[in-house]
């Protein structure tokens, strides 16, 4: 028996590809691990009513951890016109496999790693090494939303200056799940041997929410005193990472906020096929690149396996399997300083297992 199961959730359009290219790199460095296939996407959707079957959650429960490609999703109108007229009126609603999972599972944590690697023609700036934590599982993301605000909800004084036909969002912050975030992002600094974290909010105007989300950083940060803080607004924290990116270093921060700042990063490291990211709750994990299914490039080979494999970096480091991921980071890391191989968003014209397998021969 394999020593690692792993859940190998190809999705929709480049999951595919990407998790193709990925498998390539994972098999050179001989990981003792059984891939498991789950179904999960749009076509389940559509044919079954639920993009994340209960098969997929019931297998992954008998995992280690999850590999996740993309999945494709759509607005509401297409999405009820796309089901199979069979499954038409019988009450299935789309939701987002990557959001449910993220809930489901509780992985709380959403860590996203965003360094320029020397060669990287894409780069904003060199030596940019930020560490994003976006809490995964509350905020705006709890998918509590109204299409019109129900009657009911004018019993609360403060609702009267919402207008009768608003559409309504509910944000929910709580204490225990702030500190849990905050805490991951403070550890991971002092493992890591990082000097400064960064609570990134709008506590000036969503005072009650991110009044509860800054002082669970104002508790924990206390527990750290060997690590230097600050924090900031989460609109000026845009302008600050463009203006003086090398000021930061790991950044806590609540779900939407980080949804936004994640990307920013992202796309300051190389953009869509570099953004890696790791779903880590306190038993299981899910990682992911961090693009979707980008129907247009899908089965083309095409595009860009970096996120994908620098995300099963991830997955080594989490399994405790640290001299692996260091060796794939090392391959990518001359790959992408030799320059010769490069796919088409670094301008060039490999293809997605041609940058895999020039990884793979660097291991
Ligand atoms: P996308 O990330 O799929 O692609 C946008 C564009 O980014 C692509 O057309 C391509 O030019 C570029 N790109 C993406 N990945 C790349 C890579 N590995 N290498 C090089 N270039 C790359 O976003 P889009 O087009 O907004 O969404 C397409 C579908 O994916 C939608 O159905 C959307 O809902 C879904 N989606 C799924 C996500 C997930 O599975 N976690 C995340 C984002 C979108
Ligand atoms: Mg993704």
């Amino acid at each position: 028996m394999a020593k690692y199961r792993i859940a190998w959730l190809p999705g929709d359009g480049i999951g595919v590809d990407v998790l193709e290219a990925t498998k390539i790199v994972l098999d050179r460095i001989a990981l003792d691990a059984e891939y498991i296939h789950g179904d999960i996407g749009w076509e389940f959707w559509r044919t079954e009513g639920d993009a994340l079957p209960q098969r997929t959650l019931d297998m992954m429960k008998e995992t280690d951890c999850a590999f996740f490609g993309a999945i494709t999703s759509k607005g509401k109108d297409v999405a009820d016109k796309e089901l199979l007229p069979e499954l038409q009126g019988k009450g299935y609603s789309y939701r987002s496999p990557i959001v449910r999972m993220r809930q489901l599972l509780d992985l709380y944590i959403c860590l996203r790693p965003c360094k320029a690697y020397p060669g990287n023609p894409l780069n904003y700036r060199d030596n940019i090494d930020l560490v994003v934590f976006r809490e995964n599982t509350e905020g705006m993301y709890i998918g509590v939303e109204f299409e019109r605000v129900p009657e009911e909800f004018y019993a609360v004084k403060a609702m009267s200056k919402v207008p009768r036909d608003a559409a309504l969002s509910l944000r929910a912050i709580t204490p225990g799940g702030s500190e849990r975030i905050v805490r991951a992002a403070f550890e991971f600094a002092r493992k890591n041997g990082r000097r400064k974290v960064t609570a990134v909010h709008k506590a000036n105007v969503l005072r009650m929410t991110d009044g509860v989300f800054m002082d669970a950083f104002r508790k924990v940060r206390a527990e750290y005193p060997d690590i230097a803080t600050d924090d900031a607004n989460i609109d000026a924290m845009g302008m600050w990472l463009l203006k003086n990116p090398l000021s930061y270093d790991v950044i806590v921060t609540t779900n939407l906020f980080g949804d936004i700042i994640s990307d920013l990063c992202a796309q300051m490291v190389g953009g869509l096929g570099f953004g890696c990211s790791g779903n880590i709750g306190a038993t299981y994990a899910v990682f992911e690149p961090t693009h979707g299914s980008a129907p247009k490039y899908a089965g083309q080979y095409k595009v860009n396996p970096l996120a994908s494999i620098l995300a099963a970096k991830m997955m080594l480091d989490w399994l405790g399997e640290t001299d692996r991921a260091a060796q794939i980071e090392g391959a990518v890391a001359a790959v992408l300083a030799e320059g010769a191989v490069r796919t088409y968003d670094m301008g060039g014209s490999a293809s997605t297992l041609d940058m895999a397998r020039a990884v793979a021969e660097k291991l």
